[in-house]
């Protein structure tokens, strides 16, 4: 086990992925973290992190002097290498005028376990304004910049080694390398760690917290929560109750592929509550998108307290919160739940005693690959965003059961094209939107007075900005023509060419 120490910096879950891409088992704990229970953990290596500090303040987050008797390594990074030359003795000066951001060139001495098979000159990521003027007895300069005199510094004898520079993040192209330096050649970590051992780690803490008792989790089909459902349901079994509302503005198949995984290969209790008819009432007669969004939401939450009471009370409610929605929700902080708006306000109307959130730490990429390790289906590991009111916002104006029919095949349509395209991973987002607006067109000899569909496909790393798929012209031939042959009601196709912003992703 490698610990990461929290000092409160932006990346200190990225440096925990960065040593699990090593194949090493790692936890991140906050610097609060007494001595007595460090020691118990009696980890390999100690990473500090970053922070957004200066040691000078009064209020900034430390360690003490012990930690360094443990005789273990110790990495600092940033504010954690700062830090470390503070309390060894060393002295770390501010100077405004020295402040340094972004790629910076870093001469790196070579003779440093650390830098062994780099360039002698490698480019670093440099967020700061405190510096190290004078390294702590022992140690010795191992990097420097045209800024900085101390962009690096080591006490090899004792295993102490800091950066200054952020080697956790991709602008620092090799601080991958670096980090698997400390780990294998200072630390001694074998790599053997895969997510095959992380998953009966999570298996074994799920097991153990929940004891004898009643788990209830709410199933919306989604990558997150598929995976988090199929965990606690290899942790726990039957005492696991799964809940999954089907809305009826699921895409097409969705609802079924959804129980057929679940009903079938897991050993939990799954519970399908086919509320369509009562999405599709509260529906009647609304056509402004924020009335449309309030009112799936809250006859979600309605339905879910339903099936709720007849499960009665339970002892846990799972979440599949990942690592970016703790990140949204504010840093690491386990108090907060995000309010996500497909299950808004969930947890105060179901009457449980705890949360559970094992996936809390992982990253989507991480997500998915524990998702196909537990034997769950590609469609569904590999499921792309979708909104938690579904094609009911997707159907713009008021929603009608018709109306949702025609989208759901048509949609399919697109996503067929899209896969056999081989272009189904390469567009992050692609889906299909039936506008309320009808147009003339002529259908053999007859007129045809249709819809207007819109096809959206975006390309994005966060989904908070997006340009418009650049979807080669023969495949949206191939989509056209195939829904307006094979799809009535509708007479005309548009592709969305704006980028968010000015645009958002979905049209309503
Ligand atoms: P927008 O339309 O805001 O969408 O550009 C950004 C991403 O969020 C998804 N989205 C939602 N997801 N509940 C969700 O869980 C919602 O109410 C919701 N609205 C939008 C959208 O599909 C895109 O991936």
């Amino acid at each position: 086990l490698v610990l990461v120490l929290d000092f409160g910096g932006q990346y200190n879950q990225l440096i925990a992925r960065r040593v699990r891409e090593h194949h090493v088992y790692c936890e991140v704990k906050s610097y609060k973290t007494p001595l007595e229970e460090i020691k118990a953990m009696n980890p390999v290596g100690i990473i500090f992190t970053g922070g957004p500090n200066s040691v000078y303040e009064e209020t900034s987050p430390r360690c003490g002097r012990e930690i360094f008797e443990l005789g273990i390594p110790v990495l600092g990074i940033c504010y954690g290498c700062q830090l470390m030359a503070h309390v060894l003795g060393g002295t770390v000066s501010n100077a405004a005028e020295k402040s340094e951001y972004g790629k910076t060139r870093v001469k790196l001495d070579k003779s440093s376990k650390l830098f062994s098979d780099l360039e002698s000159e490698e480019i670093c990521w440099m967020s700061h304004t405190d510096f190290i003027s004078q390294v702590p007895e022992g140690f010795r300069v191992t990097a420097t910049t045209d800024t900085c005199p101390t962009a690096a510094m080591e006490c090899a004898e004792k295993n102490f080694y800091g950066v200054q520079f952020h080697p956790e993040v991709n602008h620092t192209p090799h601080g991958t390398d670096m980090l698997g330096h400390f780990l294998y050649d200072v630390c001694g970590c074998t790599g053997d760690w895969t997510m095959t051992r992380y998953i009966e780690q999570q298996v074994e803490a799920i097991r153990e917290k929940v004891g004898d008792g009643k788990v209830l989790c709410a199933l919306s089909g989604g990558v997150d929560s598929s995976v988090v459902a199929a965990l606690v349901s290899k942790a726990v079994g039957r005492q696991l109750t799964c809940v999954f509302v089907d809305t009826g503005l699921m895409r097409k198949n969705e609802g079924d592929e959804v129980e057929q995984a679940f009903a079938t290969r897991f050993d939990s209790n799954f519970v399908r509550a086919n509320a369509q008819d009562r999405f599709f009432n509260k529906l009647k007669g609304l056509s402004d998108p924020e009335d449309k969004r309030k009112a799936i939401g809250e006859e979600f939450i309605r339905v879910f307290e339903d099936e709720a009471r007849k499960i009665g009370a339970v002892d846990f409610l799972v979440q599949g919160t990942i690592y970016p929605d703790v990140i949204e929700s504010g840093l690491g902080d386990s108090a907060v739940i995000k309010s996500h708006h497909n299950v808004g306000g969930l947890p105060s109307v179901v009457d449980f005693k705890e949360l559970i959130e094992p996936l809390r730490l992982l990253f989507k990429d991480e997500v998915r690959a524990m998702g196909l390790e537990l034997g769950l289906p590609d469609y569904l590991v590999w499921r792309q965003p979708f909104p938690g009111p579904g094609l009911g916002i997707r159907v713009l104006g008021e929603v009608t059961p018709d109306k949702v029919a025609i989208l759901q095949e048509a949609d399919w349509i697109f996503r067929e094209e899209i896969a056999k395209a081989g272009l189904d991973r390469s567009i992050n987002q692609y889906f299909a939107v039936l506008t309320g607006m009808r147009s003339v067109g002529v259908m053999g000899d007859g007129r045809t007075y249709d819809y207007t569909l819109a096809l959206r496909g975006v390309t994005t790393s966060d989904f908070m900005t997006a340009d418009w798929a650049r979807i080669p012209y023969e495949v949206l031939d191939r989509v056209s023509v195939r829904i307006v042959n094979e799809v009535k009601h509708i007479n005309r196709i548009v592709y969305d060419i704006t980028s968010k912003p000015p645009a958002t992703i979905e049209w309503e």
